[in-house]
């Protein structure tokens, strides 16, 4: 499946979330870009200057790091794809990518919708676990400790793309080149349009009704036999 939306509209919030439940894992564009760019591979470094202008690394560099991951053995059962694909020549890509090595395509795409203003606020208080990647938002989510990973001890930082202008920049780019995306798989019958507000859980809540019938279902509860009491008593 497919977690589309704006920047800071909660694709990468939901997919770990969901990637518990689905036992798939969560194959985010941004994230594999952000380790290569910090491991400085020849592509991170040819996709730095890209990202910190908020616009779109070129798909000749994009496409193989998706590619390779998809093909990966944990990847074989499912995936949650986040922020990956941007346009609808990525999707187009995308397709062929899954017909050659699968012979199928995708079961869902969730489309996150959230307003700008919201968007804003969600990405100006975001900070994330330098050491292991875990998330939380100053106001919405806060950490224990300021400034401090819970899980890990690790240290939070902010995002280099989440300042203002580069944010108004990534608004922009989503408008004109990712939105089309909601009429080209809209077309094909598999979109869900998931209103992206409100608590995560509450959203998560939404975003598993439209997944009804892809995702395992929850244990069945035991039903407890009524006991059978002698007549009488
Ligand atoms: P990427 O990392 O994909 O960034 P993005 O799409 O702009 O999305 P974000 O990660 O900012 O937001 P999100 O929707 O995941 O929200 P989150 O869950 O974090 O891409 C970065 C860059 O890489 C791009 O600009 C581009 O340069 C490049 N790139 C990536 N993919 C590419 C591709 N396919 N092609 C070309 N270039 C590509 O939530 C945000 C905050 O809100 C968090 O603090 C969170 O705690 C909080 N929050 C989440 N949900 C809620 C809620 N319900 N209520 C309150 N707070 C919430």
């Amino acid at each position: 499946m497919v977690l589309l939306g704006p920047p800071g509209a909660g694709k990468g919030t939901q997919a770990r979330m969901l990637r518990e439940v689905a036992n798939v894992p969560q194959v985010a564009s941004g994230d594999l870009l952000r380790a290569a760019v910090r491991t400085k591979t020849p592509l991170g470094v040819a996709a730095a200057g890209y990202m910190d202008r908020g616009d779109l690394v070129p798909d000749e560099l994009v496409l193989n790091l998706i590619e390779e991951r998809l093909n990966a053995p944990d990847a074989q059962a499912g995936f949650i794809l986040d922020g990956f694909p941007r346009s609808v020549k990525q999707a187009e890509a995308l397709r062929a990518i899954l017909v050659r090595s699968r012979g199928a395509g995708l079961d869902r795409v969730i489309a996150l919708t959230v307003p700008d203003e919201e968007i804003v606020r969600r990405i100006s208080g975001r900070r994330t676990c330098r050491k292991c990647g875990a998330m939380y938002h100053v106001t919405f989510e806060p950490p224990r400790v300021n400034g401090v990973c819970d899980k890990c001890g690790g240290e939070l930082y902010q995002r280099e793309d989440d300042s203002e202008e580069t944010v108004r920049n990534r608004l922009k780019i989503y408008d004109s080149t990712t939105r089309p995306l909601l009429d080209y798989y809209g077309k094909s019958g598999i979109l869900a349009l998931i209103d992206g507000t409100g608590k995560p859980e509450q959203v998560e809540s939404r975003v598993q009704t439209a997944l009804a019938g892809i995702l395992p279902l929850p244990p069945r509860k035991k039903v407890q036999k009524p006991s059978v009491r002698p007549a009488g008593k």
